[in-house]
């Protein structure tokens, strides 16, 4: 068994389900023929039922950000004609309107993968203890370590009020408990740094929200977000649809306000919402998969 094959096994056994999928197909309604942009496929679970319906292959793009989830895409479609894009969402619509590229459909299903999770070696979660990274793009620089070892105690409390959504008591207390523990090498290290701050906890583990924020400062989640959507709305065709499936309050509040103005311009008006409120999972979903928990999908068209 080659590498590439046993690395693709591997990460098959720790397979993403992709969320929401049912509701995708039926606010988004593909058709047959139809052209596809997928900005964060993953590990191709909306592509493949999106796809299955559109059998155009050849007018699908693509995009991810995550090396892993690269390599596992080109093995997966092989032997079909698509093409599949390794770089950020924003610089890979950049390019798409600049060749005056425009789809039918485009999905963005935020956040990050079960398998960015689960692969302790990636240091996103606290529950697999590992060097600090929650890098997507293993290429870029700055990670979690060099935020949690290296920046000021100002900036890490100025982050926890931002995108831990912290009073500035908490955000104080848990920026002053970080820089009296440096070094803190590990997720492990980091989780247990801000626990003892709390004491006793309930159900979510104090430091959720703490790796929460440096995930989306390692990765400038909403930063990209924010700069992707008009572009987003330019490679759209008339009667083109876009979803996006976020995880968090500040990613939905950016697509829902986005959404929002857009549609309200009157006869100027880009965009037309499909969805008034934004769909969650249903029960049967979320017993079977737990990511589903904090996912809400917009989807808008074209007009
Ligand atoms: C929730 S998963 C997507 C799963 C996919 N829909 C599926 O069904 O397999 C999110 C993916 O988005 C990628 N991602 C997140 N932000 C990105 C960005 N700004 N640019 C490109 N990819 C991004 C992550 O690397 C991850 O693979």
């Amino acid at each position: 068994m080659s590498g590439l094959e046993r690395y693709i096994i591997e990460e098959m056994n720790e397979i993403h389900i992709p969320v929401l999928w049912s509701e995708v197909l039926q606010y988004l309604a593909p058709k047959s023929g139809e052209s596809y942009l997928d900005l964060t496929a993953g590990y191709g679970g909306h592509a493949d039922k999106i796809l299955e319906v559109t059998q155009n292959y050849n007018e699908a793009v693509l995009n991810d950000r995550d090396q892993n989830a690269i390599e596992f895409l080109k093995a997966k479609y092989q032997k079909v004609k698509l093409e599949i894009r390794h770089d950020d969402f924003y610089n890979t619509a950049l390019q798409l309107v600049e060749n005056e590229k425009k789809f039918d459909l485009i999905l963005a299903d935020l956040g990050v993968s079960s398998p960015q999770l689960d692969r302790g070696e990636r240091g996103f979660a606290f529950s697999k203890d590992a060097r600090l990274d929650m890098r997507m793009d293993q290429r870029q620089n700055l990670d979690a370590w060099s935020i949690v070892n290296s920046w000021s105690e100002r900036r890490l409390r100025e982050i926890f009020v931002q995108y831990a959504e912290a009073s500035e008591g908490r955000a104080a207390v848990w920026a002053r408990a970080i820089v009296s523990a440096r070094p803190v090498e590990t997720t492990a290290e980091l989780a247990e740094v801000i626990r003892r701050t709390t004491g006793h906890y309930e159900r979510t583990h104090p430091a959720t929200k703490v790796f929460q924020a440096i995930r989306i400062v390692v990765n400038d989640e909403l930063g990209l977000l924010e700069r992707s959507l008009p572009l987003i709305v330019k490679l759209l065709k008339p009667g083109g649809r876009v979803g996006i499936i976020s995880f968090h309050s500040l990613e939905d509040r950016i697509v829902k306000d986005f959404f929002r103005e857009e549609s309200s311009l009157g006869l100027e008006s880009r965009l037309e919402v499909v969805t008034k409120k934004a769909i969650v999972a249903e029960k049967t979903e979320l017993a079977n998969n737990p990511r589903a928990r904090s996912a809400k999908l917009r989807v808008a068209r074209r007009r």
